[in-house]
């Protein structure tokens, strides 16, 4: 077997759809988000400004962040030294997890070293815990679900994405006395899109199932105390396993699940994802519990994230720019193609500093290649300004279509 000609030919196949994948190096500056140096791949700079970043809040530079971290580190060191089991248990990681049971008013939280992990262990778990489970998963929730469900050797049912009568079919084509779960998310992130929460409830309920729900696009940003889109909608206390990260709107780095005692304690007992691998480092925890704590009181940090939002997608939308919207914080512009999606890419970084990914299949339809702009409280009106300029430029320069403008 020639190995070197087989991945030649994997990476060929990237290459002859447009959709390699280049990563661009860049430096974030503390104190100065949404602000970067970028690398170019023969060492020289230029500073850009991000535009996709997940660090939707600008917690990661944020000084209660910085702070319980170098504290931490100074106190006690880098890594934890070990698994939740065998030494790794700290007082950092137990602060972190009553903070989020907190949040989201649950009896219990678990950290896993990231949302990715709590996804994929806990999904991949759930039927050793209810023999028989069926897994009614949408169509677009994230890879790390799907992962999860695809694993657990479980049966499971795909159900279109957000469509709740599709969802009844499914259910009540089912073994009534068979346990069931519903796996969706609140915010599903390349659309910008809301799940639809209380009637997946409603349908539960009748039905018989559990409810679990990925806020990895909402927590910190949505819900009074930043509890998620659940929160805001005052139906935490009818979704049974809650899931986040701790590294996109919190700043920092991990996952968790929020749940019952009894099944954060099962989950905590005979995840593989969870029992086998060393816990996040006590600096991490700290950080992401002083973040927690602090958005739990920063309303006002909520409003202007959406105001930047709303702003990004007026001028946009004034500009006949196809953009995606559904009244979430995240702007998606279509271009369409994985080709003239790399190309405006790579000419909004090049030739005026702007750094936005191109979002191309498998992570999102053929067809719809886009990008993404997540615009933060950290991204002021000059940067705002700096952004629709040049979109307006390269829109006109590739000849793309506009909108028909109202009036
Ligand atoms: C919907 C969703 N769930 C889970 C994850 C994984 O989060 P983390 O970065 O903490 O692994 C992501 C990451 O982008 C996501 O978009």
């Amino acid at each position: 077997m020639d190995y070197t000609a087989k991945l030649d030919a994997a990476l060929g196949r990237l290459h002859d759809e447009g959709r390699y994948r280049t990563f661009i190096d860049i430096e974030r500056v503390k104190g100065q988000f949404p602000h970067a140096v970028w690398t170019r791949p023969d060492g020289t700079q230029r500073d850009i400004t991000v535009w996709c970043g997940n660090d939707y809040l600008g917690m990661g530079q944020h000084p209660v962040v910085l702070a319980a971290m170098h504290e931490a580190i100074d106190a006690t060191g880098a890594g934890s030294g070990g698994t939740r089991n065998i030494s790794g248990t700290t007082v950092y990681h137990k602060r972190l997890e009553a903070e989020l049971a907190d949040l989201h008013g649950k009896e219990a939280a678990l950290l896993f070293t990231s949302a990715y992990v709590a996804n994929d262990a806990t999904l991949s778990t759930l039927p050793k815990l209810f023999p028989g489970l069926i897994i009614y998963s949408d169509e677009l929730n994230h890879a790390s679900m799907i992962e999860g469900v695809r694993r657990n050797g479980g049966a499971k049912r795909i159900f279109r994405h957000n469509d709740v009568a599709h969802l009844r079919e499914l259910l009540a084509a089912d073994d009534p006395d068979a346990p069931k779960l519903i796996a969706f998310e609140s915010v599903y992130s390349m659309d910008g899109d809301f799940g639809p929460i209380e009637e997946i409830c409603d349908l539960a309920d009748e039905f018989g199932a559990l409810t679990y729900l990925d806020e990895v696009h909402a927590v910190g940003m949505y819900g009074p105390r930043g509890g998620g889109v659940a929160e805001r909608d005052r139906l935490m206390h009818r979704v049974d396993i809650i899931n986040g990260t701790l590294a996109k709107a919190f700043g920092v780095m991990g996952g968790y699940i929020a749940a019952s005692a009894k099944m954060c304690d099962a989950i905590r007992s005979y995840a593989p994802g969870f029992i086998f691998t060393s816990s996040l480092p006590p600096a991490v925890a700290a950080g992401a519990a002083a973040s927690v704590a602090f958005l739990k009181r920063a309303p006002e940090l909520r409003e202007r994230h959406q105001t930047q939002a709303r702003i990004l997608k007026t001028r946009f939308k004034a500009m006949g720019l196809p953009i995606i919207d559904h009244g979430t914080h995240i702007v998606p512009v279509i271009v369409g193609d994985p080709k003239h999606t790399k190309i405006l890419s790579d000419m909004l970084l090049e030739h005026y500093g702007i750094y936005v990914q191109p979002i191309n299949f498998p992570t999102v339809p053929r067809g719809t290649e886009r990008l993404r702009f997540t615009p933060s409280p950290v991204h002021g009106p000059k940067e705002i300004d700096g952004l629709v300029r040049a979109m307006d430029a390269l829109w006109s320069h590739c000849a793309l279509n506009r909108a028909e403008l109202a009036g």
